[in-house]
């Protein structure tokens, strides 16, 4: 009898551990942020990941009856990855009692359509408020405080409220614990969103007693550090403001950051930063799947409390970087006209670009292009992806034409060997070096027939060797030797299918105007390779 019980308890802890390996292995496989060569690429299953997503509108995904016939819509748009919105109420509609019912369906649902999902955990905060809490949060103002404007409490759950950052974070690593358990075989989950655009509405900060406290209190150490520590990289405008100031090392928030809105807009900066990194190292400690958080753009001129004050706007994302580490990427909704210059602002060498809302339809088809060619986007997606919007399917022919490339777009982003533009009437021309060849791209103009839209992207394929994919531009190369000319030894259009490349038409003649211009015609988008040769 001891015998059997002895065999019995080895076999019990051979098992536990086994099963303890087994977990390990799985996660060691789980979708994770990797630095390769040039650039931070996101991994699944051991290979580099282009997320040609769409988000759903807010509701969608809170019945799944309603998602059931979305989904194959979805994989018909050439889309690999669906940003699915999950929230705490449904979650956790009584404290303590977790239901995963929904989460389990969703990844039921996507995976007999092959896609992907990143989850976002609506919670604490969405735009600014806090309609996705439980209601046994909602109703409890003692043990779940409100933040305070012009004297009164509003019904936004306050960043000091330290039992909300703990109900939130214990829930959100329920989840993640049911990821793990669930899905660390599959990955269908590649990412979470952690809350959703969160800054406070109204007014500049929270005036609650313990808000206006802290306002009057030190700077935390780890923020002055970071300043000084960071100081030739920060963001100029948040540099400017603190040299402005002194760029003192100790002092009160106004003392440090003077006495405007500004000042305010860094304090619930740090604050919901705080937060939102407790809650994601919580969900990381359970799962650690990448982690980003997504801002509602203020623009230069708008007053914080316009736009959620303290959301990681460009000028604050250094704090909410000082704020901890749990947050992998802080990421630009970006519906602005002025996309390139506010990508621009979001792709640090600290901070991978992602666009987690943005535009669709012909915009979006252009935009694309130009996140992965000239920012290294891990990922883009429309908001709204389950609306019919987009009739001509405009998105869906940039995803399909990029899904067909996208092993060599990632591997051409991670050796820095690869640009992207979008060129209007406006801005109709660029230039960069790739190759050994300055590259000379415009709208797209032959016989009469002008562009006045262009996008696309251009990547080494080889020595004197050129692919690129996009419409309405053409394109010529210079040698940064005066003497040496360059000219277009061939233009070949084709298709991938399978990684494989398949050549149609040879284009020497009209459709390259005798060989003087790489043409993207404006009629359809493309892939063509290009070769050039050298003569003196
Ligand atoms: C941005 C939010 O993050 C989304 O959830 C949604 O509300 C859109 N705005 C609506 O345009």
């Amino acid at each position: 009898m001891r015998l059997r019980l002895f065999v019995l308890s080895i076999l019990v802890v051979v098992s536990i551990s086994l099963s303890v390996k087994t977990l390990h292995a799985q996660q060691e496989g789980a979708p994770h942020l990797e630095k390769r060569g040039a650039t931070t690429q996101l991994i699944v299953d051991g290979k580099p990941y282009l997320m040609l997503a769409g988000e759903l509108f807010n509701s969608s995904s809170s019945s799944l009856d309603y998602m059931k016939p979305i989904w194959p819509k979805l994989a018909a748009e050439s889309l690999n990855t669906v940003l699915t919105p999950i929230s705490w109420e449904l979650v956790e509609p009584t404290e303590g009692k977790f239901d995963f019912t929904l989460i389990d369906g969703l990844l039921a649902q996507a995976r007999e359509q092959h896609l992907h999902i990143v989850f976002l955990w609506l919670a604490s905060w969405k735009n600014g408020k806090s309609s996705y809490p439980p209601v046994w949060v909602k109703n409890d103002t003692k043990r779940f405080p409100r933040a305070y404007e012009n004297g009164n409490p509003v019904d936004i759950l306050s960043t000091f409220g330290t039992s909300t950052e703990e109900a939130d974070a214990r829930a959100f690593a329920a989840v993640m614990q049911h990821l793990r358990e669930v899905d660390s075989h599959d990955h269908t989950v590649l990412m979470m969103q952690v809350e959703n655009e969160v800054g406070i509405l109204g007014d500049t900060r929270d005036h609650s007693e313990v808000a206006n406290r802290a306002f009057d209190s030190a700077v935390p150490a780890e923020l002055t550090r970071y300043l000084e520590v960071h100081k030739d990289s920060l963001d100029p405008e948040l540099r400017e403001l603190w040299v402005a100031n002194g760029a003192k090392t100790s002092g009160t928030w106004s003392e440090i950051f003077g006495n405007t809105a500004r000042a305010d807009e860094i304090f619930m900066a740090w604050h919901y930063a705080r937060y939102v990194q407790a809650v994601a190292a919580k969900g990381k400690a359970a799962y650690p799947l990448p982690m980003y958080v997504n801002t509602w753009l203020g623009g230069n001129d708008a007053t914080p409390g316009n736009y959620p004050s303290g959301g990681p706007q460009p000028r604050v994302l250094d704090i909410w970087k000082a704020a901890g580490s749990s947050i992998d990427i802080i990421a630009p909704d970006l519906y602005a006209a002025n996309f390139a210059w506010w990508a621009n602002r979001y792709h640090r060498p600290d901070n991978p670009l992602l666009l987690p809302e943005t535009n669709g339809g012909a915009a979006g088809a252009a935009n694309v292009f130009y996140a992965v060619g000239e920012h290294a986007a891990i990922g883009f997606s429309p908001f709204g992806i389950d609306s019919d919007r987009d009739t001509a399917n405009d998105l869906g022919k940039s995803y399909s034409v990029l899904a067909s490339i996208t092993p060599l777009i990632l591997e051409a982003q991670s050796k820095a060997a690869i640009h992207g533009f979008l060129l209007s009437e406006a801005h109709p021309a660029v230039e960069f070096s790739l190759n050994g060849y300055v590259v000379h791209v415009s709208l797209d103009e032959i016989f009469g027939h002008h562009a006045d839209r262009g996008y696309g992207l251009i990547m080494a394929n080889g020595p004197d060797a050129f692919l690129g994919a996009g419409k309405g531009f053409r394109v010529t190369f210079t040698s940064r030797s005066l003497t040496t000319h360059v000219g277009l030894a061939s233009v070949d259009e084709g298709t991938f299918e399978d990684g494989k490349w398949i050549p149609d038409r040879r284009l020497n003649g009209d459709e390259s105007d005798q060989g003087t211009y790489w043409r993207f015609d404006p009629r359809s988008t493309k892939i063509e390779k290009a070769s050039v040769y050298q003569f003196q």
